[in-house]
């Protein structure tokens, strides 16, 4: 099998490290790739926004399978472009990737096909969304519509906050036309989870869940981040919950896009939360999560090259993914200035000796620079464990973080602590 891997970050890298393990892998190339990913593929010279680029290498390549790992190119229709040519493309169309990439677009599926998730309305006018922010009442939830890279979602304590979060958004333009439109929410209360489910038109079968860890600093606390680290199975999600999950999440919205004429197939990504009156959904990835791929791919014993053919085949209903018994946790080392503006260029030092430990180091922003590893993009590295429990996963990856070393790394030392605090 020939397989191009499409992204350069931690979760292509645990990606590529999963399908390069494939008993039926011929070649694996990656556009971009990275240094870490350069292990197990062939990096391209090609972006992941080369559309053009990217069809012309599968072709003349005769590429049997395209995994795409971030969510910008799926939204910019990537995943239709490729498939035009002919080439099968694990990854949804933008019609469907709008999931992610319109909030506004998800939120009104989610009404329409009876999915759980905070009340909200959405607005074009900035007074429109003030008036709704009162009857509301805070806490509240500001949403850009568009991709934000992960700042696009600002938790409001107060109407003077939400004020704010709206003039950001619409007056402001701080996350450019991402933010012309807006969805205002209800704040919801639980716990937080990443649900991923492997899906074919209306067809879907769960994968592995794992819980993140969103601000930079230590207790939850300090701004969002894109994930300083997660672990997975989420212990909160056990069979009967899983089972709730798909039949009242995933099943209605993977027929809601059908029935659309927007056909799903790829990872469908559920952020939820756990709220007293059920699972309900905060948003919809179009994608594996970073760094959840990075646990999760650790987890996974079944083939993923074969997952991801069975689910565009339409053979997901034979298909069933096998996990490690053992909870695996991973750890983001990010660089100097991270969440804010960081430096590229810290040369990372211990990568070999972290090497000849248990468990695996992901690069996420990392590039070559005169033989040497360096600091490369904000998260930069991904260091996972894996142990009988949380406990003795978070143990492993901890010495892989302390065997790894760069000037200024911003790392949180409590990633898995909600497990821990439950005995896990
Ligand atoms: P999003 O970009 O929609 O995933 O939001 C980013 C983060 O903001 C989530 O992971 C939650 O921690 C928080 N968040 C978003 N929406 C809500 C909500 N309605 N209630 C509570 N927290 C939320
Ligand atoms: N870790 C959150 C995300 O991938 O969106």
């Amino acid at each position: 099998m020939r397989v191009l891997l499409i992204g350069g970050g931690g979760r292509e890298h645990a990606l590529a490290w999963k399908i390069a393990q494939s008993p039926r892998l011929e070649h694996l190339w990656a556009a971009p790739g990275n240094p870490g990913i350069a292990r197990h593929a062939r990096c391209l010279d090609l972006r992941a926004d080369d559309a053009d680029g990217l069809a012309g290498f599968a072709r003349g390549h005769a590429v049997d399978l395209v995994v795409v790992g971030p969510e910008a190119p799926l939204v910019a229709g990537l995943g239709d472009r490729l498939r035009a040519d002919g080439l099968a493309v694990f990854g949804p169309g933008a019609a469907a990737a709008a999931i992610e990439g319109s909030k506004a677009f998800a939120k009104a599926l989610m009404a329409r096909a009876g999915v759980p998730t905070a009340r909200f309305s959405t607005f074009d006018d900035p007074a429109a969304a003030r008036r709704f922010c009162r009857e509301l009442g805070a806490p509240l939830v500001v949403k850009a519509d568009g991709l934000a890279a992960g700042k696009g979602a600002i938790v409001c304590a107060s109407l003077d906050e939400a004020d704010t979060a709206i003039a950001q958004c619409m007056e402001r333009r701080e996350f450019g036309a991402a933010g012309t439109t807006v969805v205002v929410e209800e704040f919801m209360h639980g716990e937080e989870a990443s649900f991923f489910a492997l899906v074919s038109d209306k067809v879907a079968v769960p994968l592995d869940a794992a819980q993140d860890h969103k601000t930079v600093f230590d207790d939850d606390r300090g701004p969002n981040t894109g994930g300083m680290g997660a672990f997975a199975p989420a212990p909160p999600i056990d069979e009967r919950m899983q089972t709730r999950v798909m039949r009242e999440i995933v099943e209605p919205t993977v027929a809601a896009l059908a029935t659309g004429g927007a056909p799903y197939r790829g990872v469908l990504y559920v952020g939820l939360m756990l709220t007293k009156d059920g699972p309900k959904v905060v948003e919809f990835n179009c994608r594996f999560g970073d760094p959840e791929a990075q646990p999760v791919m650790l987890r996974l014993c079944s083939d993923l090259p074969e997952l991801c053919l069975a689910a565009l085949d339409g053979r997901l209903d034979r298909v069933s993914a096998e996990w490690d018994t053992r909870a695996a946790l991973g750890v983001v080392m990010a660089a100097h200035g991270y969440p804010d503006a960081v430096r590229d260029g810290d040369v990372i030092h211990g990568l070999d000796a972290a090497a000849r430990l248990p468990g695996k180091v992901f690069h996420s922003g990392t590039a070559l620079e005169h033989g040497r590893v360096v600091t490369h993009g904000g998260r930069v590295l991904c260091a996972v464990g894996l142990g009988a429990n949380v406990a003795a996963a978070r143990q492993q990856a901890y010495a892989l973080v302390d065997a790894v070393r760069f000037d200024g790394a911003v790392y949180r030392r409590d990633i898995g602590h909600r497990a821990l605090e439950r005995g896990m």
